[in-house]
């Protein structure tokens, strides 16, 4: 089977971490420094805190940001369900609006509609390693004072007319979990150009410390701390990032004209001056004669690691539908989830389906993969 990730793990990796081992200081501390001032000038931001996973890069982020019990945060239903979970976990309300059928990100044109005197944030996703429309976005959110915080989990690496993902929001979290474009097993980062939200998330993500550390403490807080360990694999992975990008990005353009003789896979368009860092590359399916589930199992079956990481929706999710069994749920009015629509990110859900676009790809796994098509759809 071609896996649908493969990590990179090289004898840097495996040299960095010795040597913070060796050092005898594992916890968080001057390597984490180190990554976090090079993962910040590769993002283009001021400041950048390392964090446990990209799940605690979320929900510090909304801490820091001082979203309250009952607000609203915009957020994109066609997701890992982390960034709605993120949104619930500090007692807000993840209010879904639709994407767009190309981009598979969040439109735009209908963040307005869903904008009431209870919103504070519109986090976009940038799905798969596209950015979301983030122009349009900023624009909505600076006439309607409301923060942005980008979820570009999946992202590192994707840009804007050169500018990248992770650069645009008042913050932007990313993950390293093991099948991301930068990994590190679990890990997370945080950047922004604010100083004050950045003492903030300090504080939230270390026990509500300040600066200095030491044992006084100004606000409730987490330990969503990262290890010296885990950051010297990221610093070595950072190192990897402009060529791994490069690889993705040429193996998607090959399978971009590879499907153009297909008129029933439609890949997902990136837009003028927009550069997606292929964390997946996914396409749509409209075929008459075989469903998104059984293209799935034919590819496997040809082995090629495919899946359909998205056919549910957040909102279609268990934990969505049964809000009311969530904790803050006395507290707060949640909307009924089962009664919103939200026909084109449930059209996404259905017909999409990714396959490996990693950078450890041979040619021969390519061909292999192209024939599979063939083989499948002729
Ligand atoms: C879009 C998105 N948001 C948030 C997360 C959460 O990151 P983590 O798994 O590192 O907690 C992920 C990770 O899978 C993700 O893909």
């Amino acid at each position: 089977m071609i896996p649908f990730a493969k990590p990179i793990i090289g004898d840097e990796e495996k040299e960095a971490v010795i040597r913070v081992l060796e050092s005898g200081m594992i916890a968080e501390g001057k390597v984490s420094r180190d990554f976090e001032k090079q993962f910040s000038a590769y993002i283009g931001t001021k400041y950048a805190t390392v964090t446990s996973n990209g799940t605690t890069a979320l929900s510090t982020t909304l801490e820091a940001m001082d979203i309250q019990p009952g607000d609203e945060v915009i957020t994109s239903p066609f997701t890992f369900i982390a960034s709605a979970n993120s949104i619930a976990m500090v007692g807000a309300i993840p209010v879904f609006v639709d994407i767009t059928p190309h981009t598979y990100n969040i439109d735009p044109e209908l963040i307005a509609g869903a904008i009431t005197e209870k919103t504070r944030a519109i986090m976009p996703v940038h799905i798969f390693g596209l950015p979301a429309d983030m122009k349009h976005i900023s624009e909505i959110a600076n006439s309607h004072d409301l923060l942005v915080l980008e979820d570009a989990c999946q992202a590192h690496g994707g840009e804007i007319d050169g500018k990248k993902a992770g650069a645009f929001g008042d913050a932007a979290t990313f993950s390293f979990y093991a099948t991301k474009n930068l990994m590190t097993g679990e890990g997370g980062m945080i950047t922004t150009n604010n100083e004050e939200l950045y003492d903030k998330m300090l504080m939230v993500k270390n026990h509500g410390r300040g600066k200095q550390g030491g044992y006084s403490h100004f606000r409730i807080g987490y330990n969503n701390r990262m290890m010296d360990i885990v950051s010297a694999i990221g610093i070595e992975q950072l190192k990897r990032m402009p060529n791994a990008v490069k690889e993705r990005r040429k193996t998607a353009q090959e399978y971009n004209d590879f499907f153009s003789k297909f008129d029933s896979i439609k890949p997902q368009e990136e837009q003028p001056g927009f550069k997606s860092a292929y964390h997946l590359y996914a396409p749509l399916l409209y075929s008459e004669n075989l469903d998104r589930d059984e293209i799935v199992a034919a590819l496997r079956n040809e082995g090629v690691g495919s899946r359909a990481v998205y056919a549910l929706p957040c909102h279609k999710q268990d934990t969505y539908l049964r809000i009311q069994d969530w904790r803050w749920a006395k507290f707060v009015d949640y909307p009924d989830y089962s009664a919103v629509s939200l026909p084109v990110s449930e059209e996404v859900g259905l017909r999409h389906f990714d396959i490996p676009v990693h950078p450890s790809l041979t040619d021969e796994d390519k061909e292999h993969i192209k024939n599979a098509f063939h083989k499948i759809l002729d």
